[in-house]
């Protein structure tokens, strides 16, 4: 049975009691409206840990003023329909001010990894996402969590702050679920007209073109990300206004000049007023 605990004290006593059962804990952290990229992530968790916790938290700090944080798609009970079926022992649903108290000031400054890309355009967006996950890996002390590719940036970030803080916790990447179009899975999906989103398709074309050139013998970096925006512009017709293409160190971020080991294409755009992001691994043949 899928219990809901949304205070902080019952969260630590399901937890000592599971630790107590001798159980190993995933947490799965969410701002909800679920699909079935974070179901994958659920899944992963359910094989990998016994008592799986999923926490849906849409967390304000995250967002920088002139976001979509009160707009953002919010639906429960649809949450707790789709996780019912799924093995997840609870669902942590903290309010704000169970979360923060009213005078939250310490914060966690992610350092290089969140200056470039998504840290550029949204100001503080990566210490706010850091700082309640931070804070999720103290509620729920799990021995894995478990994060999707699809913010590689943040699983980037989240993964230095492990390390860097010695927060003790497994942090396991899961591969992006896309829709049978291409389109990775977001909750952000649902604020797309019909058109806009035969335009988002430029996107995932985008990466695809890019990995095409690789495949094609492509190493140059430049040349790689032209070839990214060449594809933006012919699939969206002009529907897209890209922030970025880039093709980085798939450890640092940084943009590299020549694809010569492993690689990171990332890209991000706006469709009316809706960003999107996506980002896919590029392997040149060696
Ligand atoms: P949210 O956007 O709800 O995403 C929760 C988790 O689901 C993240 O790890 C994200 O990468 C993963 N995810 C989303 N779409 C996915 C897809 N198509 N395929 C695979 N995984 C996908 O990311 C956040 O929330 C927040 O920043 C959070 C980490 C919860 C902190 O507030």
């Amino acid at each position: 049975m899928i219990e809901r605990i949304s205070a902080k004290p019952e969260m630590h006593s399901a937890i000592a009691e599971a630790r107590h059962e001798g159980k190993t804990i995933g947490l799965v952290p969410t701002m909800g409206a679920l699909h079935e990229g974070h179901l994958s992530l659920v899944h992963a968790a359910c094989a990998r840990t016994d008592f799986v916790v999923v926490s849906i938290f849409v967390n304000p700090t995250q967002f920088a003023p002139g976001e979509d944080f009160e707009l953002y798609p919010r639906d429960i009970a649809a949450d707790l329909d789709l996780l019912g079926a799924d093995g997840v022992a609870v669902v942590f649903t903290p309010s704000v001010e169970g979360m923060y108290g009213t005078d939250a000031q310490v914060s966690v400054e992610p350092g290089p990894l969140a200056s470039r890309w998504e840290g550029e355009i949204r100001p503080g967006h990566f210490s706010g996402a850091a700082t309640v996950v931070a804070k999720l890996f103290n509620i729920v002390h799990p021995d894995l969590a478990f994060f999707g590719e699809k913010d590689y940036q943040q699983l980037r970030i989240v993964q230095q702050m492990n390390r860097d803080l010695d927060l003790g916790v497994g942090v396991i990447g899961c591969p992006i679920v896309r829709d049978t179009d291409g389109l990775a899975l977001s909750s952000r999906n649902a604020y797309l007209s019909a058109d806009q989103r035969a335009a988002a398709l430029a996107l995932p074309e985008a990466l695809e073109a890019a990995a095409q050139a690789l495949a094609w013998g492509e190493r140059d970096a430049r040349a790689l990300e032209a070839a990214m925006r060449d594809a933006v512009a012919r699939v969206s017709g002009g529907a897209v206004t890209l922030d970025y293409a880039a093709v980085v160190d798939p450890g640092t971020l940084e943009p590299l000049v020549r694809v010569d080991a492993p690689a990171r294409a990332l890209i991000a755009g706006r469709v009316g007023k809706t960003r999107l992001i996506d980002n896919c691994a590029l392997h040149p043949k060696l």
